[in-house]
């Protein structure tokens, strides 16, 4: 049984802390980007260190108060806000903001929960490395918040998910353990490896405090080009094609639809759009490469060998950083465009990559038998993982279908199971998706989650109602 968060916990809380450790949520921390969920809490806490995160969560565990671990705020499952149940201290790793160390010889760098992604690609640039996890939010999400969340991102192609890049974690246990856990080693099998039951728990087994980092080499140069492709399957064999001829130097690869661009066109104006007639399907590929070689040579042969082979119509390969920047600027912007006309529902899912043109080509006749809506569908296509985003037709709002959207939910959802994929690629199941958790999880991965869940965390204060509800 839970208790609150309520005064008597927190004035015997703040005894143990220095003072203004312990503040008023504000409404950020009670807030996530698609507006879906509101938060609740008693408190924000806001630890300087591992020794009071520690103290924080054994205050909670021995009183049975739920704790809501936040880190940037920016998830879009809703995990970092708890609506419902007790009212929960939200623990935010923010001012824990060090990076500890930097070892250039080892790609290695060690950074406090509460460093902004940025700064840490920062640090790691200005150590002559490159820390390679990118995605849009990387100007806010912190880096507890995307190892617990596992966070991908448009480098996955190449570097991996948040997952492979961590060689140690420092956390603290549910009942204020500390597991000092800050390795630098690529090799390390001594049993059960407890990094990757935390990363990617989303705040239910614990809270990361610190990791070590996987710094890679920087690339002697970068480039990228936006490519007109016929269709998904076309982008497909465009990837293989890269594949052969740049192989890993292939850093990002990502499918960009035509109804994405449309809503920039109607949303953001001031974007500027690299084709006067907006393709149906483009890929945006981007490339790093060792010293010797130029992005703008190897991104030509590229697209004449596409065209030969009639797999892409049109193309423009960057000049300089500046536009690779803003064929990116484009990229990033497709997000904020659907925020700005509203989806109904958003689905983050992946699929085995053959399966990916029969998935496209299934969904959009399978959800016009719900009724009439705008498709968005984009993302890393190099790793599989799509953005399919439904919409509302013009003159509609998301609310005229608020009744559909568990029926638009299962339709897609179902479509991706069958064909052997995932219904969380890389935003996690937070409180958006326990029941597709449920539906579509293996039930004996299910029930050995539960036992993992009973063992470090028996009084079930961490982020309770996410990931298992
Ligand atoms: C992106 C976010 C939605 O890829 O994951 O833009
Ligand atoms: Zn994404």
């Amino acid at each position: 049984m839970l208790t609150p968060c309520d005064t008597a916990f927190l004035e015997a809380l703040a005894e143990e802390l220095p003072p203004g450790t312990l503040v008023e949520p504000s409404p950020r921390y009670l807030e996530e980007p698609r507006g879906r969920w509101r938060g609740q809490a008693g408190a924000v806490a806001l630890p300087r260190s591992t020794p009071q995160v520690a103290k924080i969560l054994r205050a909670c565990h021995g009183a049975s108060v739920p704790v809501v671990p936040f880190g940037g705020g920016t998830g879009l499952v809703g995990g970092q806000v708890s609506g419902e149940g007790m009212v929960p201290l939200v623990l935010s790793l923010e001012r824990m903001q060090t990076i500890r160390a930097v070892h250039p010889a080892e790609n290695v760098l060690i950074a406090e929960a509460g460093v902004i992604l940025a700064d840490v690609q920062k640090a790691a640039t200005g150590a002559g490395r490159l820390f390679p996890l990118s995605l849009a939010s990387e100007g806010s999400a912190r880096i507890g918040g995307l190892l617990g969340c596992n966070a991908g991102g448009v480098n996955v192609i190449r570097y991996g998910n948040a997952r492979d890049l961590v060689l140690g974690l420092e956390a603290v246990l549910p009942d204020g353990q500390v597991w000092h856990g800050l390795k630098r080693l690529r090799k390390d099998n001594t049993g059960y490896d407890l990094r990757h039951l935390l990363i990617g728990s989303e705040g239910t087994l614990g809270v990361i405090t610190a990791a070590s980092l996987r710094l890679a080499p920087q690339p002697a140069a970068q480039g990228a080009a936006l490519m007109v492709v016929h269709g998904p399957e076309a982008a497909l064999r465009l990837l293989a094609l890269a594949q052969a001829q740049l192989g890993d130097a292939i850093s990002a690869f990502e499918l960009i639809g035509g109804m994405g661009l449309a809503f920039l066109g109607e949303t953001m104006p001031q974007v500027r759009q690299p084709f006067r007639i907006p393709p149906e399907w483009m890929v945006l590929i981007d490339l790093g490469l060792p010293e010797g070689l130029a992005p703008e040579a190897a991104l030509e042969r590229l697209f004449s060998e596409a065209v030969e082979t009639d797999l892409v119509s049109d193309g423009v390969i960057a000049a300089n950083l500046g536009q690779r920047a803003e064929f990116w600027a484009l990229r990033e912007a497709i997000p904020e465009a659907n925020r700005h006309i509203g989806s109904i529902s958003s689905h983050d899912i992946s699929l085995p990559l053959s399966e990916i043109p029969a998935f496209i080509a299934q969904a959009g006749p399978a959800l016009a038998k719900i009724n009439d809506y705008r498709i968005n569908c984009f993302g890393h296509l190099g790793d599989g993982n799509l953005h399919y985003n439904v919409f509302p037709i013009p003159g509609y709002s998301r609310a005229d279908h608020e009744s559909e959207r568990d029926a638009i939910k299962a339709c897609v959802h179902d479509l991706v199971h069958g064909l052997g994929g995932s219904v969380s690629a890389e935003h996690g199941i937070g409180r958006l998706k326990t029941a597709d958790l449920v539906k579509y999880g293996d039930p004996v991965k299910l029930a050995a989650m539960r036992s993992i869940k009973q063992a470090l965390d028996p009084r079930g204060i961490m982020n309770p109602g996410a990931v298992l509800a």
